[in-house]
């Protein structure tokens, strides 16, 4: 075992080199060969002269490298406290291979492909068991209250050429277990390196979370909270770079700084996410009939005009006339009179009043229902039009391959006493823009047929259109009632 050790230590000792360690691999492969057939059979001659051979080998490779830390360890131990010098050094091979392994990856693939083994510390630990080697320096007549000062004259003679730097700690460590005879096990840097990233990203987190804990607004900590968590694990599962979060940085910087009174780029950023119609979704829920909401958008402007029933929403907008009517009713199928209804849209150039350099009102106004529910109004025919791409949402949608159309639609905001009160649009069917619209604010049933009138038919208010064509479309809203909200 003395052969084996100075074998295993020629491998990264100082002066190891490639022919060296060729010759200390044949000696492992050797000695670990003959040793088991010595132990069952002594009087083997074959075996003697194959573990001879080994020894041999081990004993040039050890006079070309020299002595590395496992023969600074048994010279101490052996000098200082008079231990059994082969018997040492087969104790303390193990531990001392293990301390090594994953800093010496050659010398520890050379070790176990020479014990026939995929792991240098399991092999040699299978070949201990085998020849029922010593294992423990305390069988050896150690004493465990000489292991610090050991340590400290062990750690005055290990070569700073070890493959693996050597602390003290380490190093009382190491004797520790071999005084003990625990089985050695490799350190798996790798792994601990990588059980250590988790354990610093982790903490880092539950730090963060535990800052909310004092917040005296229940509410606004779980929500705090729960922003952090999902953050931290967007940060995480991106492997997010600082360049990127640089970029991030700059991103919101400029969605800031285009936004002013008329232009809100936070909403059209929630909006191309989707946060818009999920935020929607969740406070709107399903309801027996109750027409469904969509997203606000960023073009509502409070206090449009007053229409009243059949009046024109569209002022000095441009496009084809558009008649809409229907009923507002409550789920139970009964009228609400009296509801009030805000209308608005693009116009036939695809932009909102607001959009416009002056500060002309037009496609845009509120009703309210008559006695049976009932409204009725004239607008334009819905047209598709991109949300404003000219800023850092725009560019983010290009970069993402995406459209910043809208498919073509007619905002409704309709608020009723008791009711819950709806913001939603009606679609055009057959509208090529329904599966991709940019904000994703489409819901199936909110899909309506604007059906097309061939020029010079009758309006249902009398209205002379000139001979234009005009296009018709029905909405029956439901709302429903505020207690669900
Ligand atoms: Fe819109």
């Amino acid at each position: 075992m003395n052969a084996l050790a100075h074998c295993v230590e020629a491998l990264w000792a100082p002066g190891a080199d490639p022919i060296n360690a060729a010759l200390a691999t044949e000696g492992i492969r050797t000695l670990a060969a003959g040793l088991p057939t010595i132990v069952d059979t002594p009087g083997d001659i074959g075996a003697r002269e194959q573990v001879l051979y080994g020894a041999y080998l081990s004993a040039v490779a050890f006079a070309s490298a020299g002595a590395g830390i496992h023969h600074k360890i048994c010279h101490v131990l052996g000098g200082a406290y008079h231990l059994p010098h082969a018997k040492t050094h087969a104790v303390v091979l193990p531990h001392v291979l293990a301390f090594n392994a994953a800093s010496a990856p050659s010398a520890a693939a050379r070790v176990a492909g020479a014990l026939g083994g995929t792991d240098a510390v399991e092999a040699l630990d299978r070949l201990y068991t085998r020849l029922g080697a010593p294992t423990a320096l305390k069988d050896l007549g150690m004493a465990e209250e000489n292991l610090d000062e050991a340590t400290d004259l062990v750690l005055a003679a290990v070569p700073p050429s070890n493959p693996r730097p050597v602390t003290r700690g380490d190093l009382r460590a190491l004797l520790q277990s071999a005084f003990a005879g625990s089985t050695p096990r490799a350190r798996d840097t790798a792994r601990d390196a990588r059980e250590e990233q988790v354990r610093r990203e982790e903490e880092l987190t539950a730090t963060v979370l535990a800052s909310f804990r004092d917040a005296p607004d229940e509410r606004l900590k779980t929500v705090m909270r729960s922003l952090t968590s999902h953050l931290h694990a967007f940060v995480r599962d991106t492997r997010l770079t600082e360049k990127e979060w640089h970029a991030g940085i700059g991103f919101l910087t400029a969605v800031g700084h285009i936004t002013d009174a008329k232009r809100q780029e936070f909403i059209l950023l929630s909006d191309v996410l989707g946060a818009s119609m999920q935020t929607i979704t969740v406070n709107n829920e399903a309801h027996g009939d109750a027409t469904e909401a969509t997203v606000f958008g960023p073009f509502f402007v409070e206090d449009s005009p007053r229409i009243e029933l059949g009046g024109d929403i569209a002022g000095a907008a441009n496009g084809e006339p558009c008649w809409v009517d229907g009923t507002v009713t409550d789920a139970d199928g009964a009228p609400v009179p009296g509801a009030r209804i805000e209308v608005w849209e693009a116009d036939a150039d695809g932009f909102y009043d607001v959009q416009y350099d002056d500060d002309r009102v037009a496609g845009r106004a509120h009703l309210v229902t008559d006695d049976d529910g009932a409204y009725r109004f004239w607008c334009l025919t819905p047209t598709p039009y991109p949300i404003p791409h000219d800023g850092p949402v725009g560019r983010l949608l290009a970069a993402t391959g995406r459209s910043p159309m809208r498919a073509s639609h007619l905002h409704f905001m309709v608020t009723a006493e008791g009711r819950r009160p709806l913001v939603t649009h009606i679609f055009v069917r057959g509208d090529e823009l329904l599966h991709s619209d940019t904000v994703f604010g489409v819901r199936p049933s909110l899909v309506k047929d604007f059906v097309r009138q061939p020029p010079g038919t009758s309006t249902p208010d009398g209205r002379d259109l000139g001979g234009r064509t005009w296009s018709r479309a029905r909405f029956d809203i439901v709302l429903a009632p505020a207690a669900s909200a």
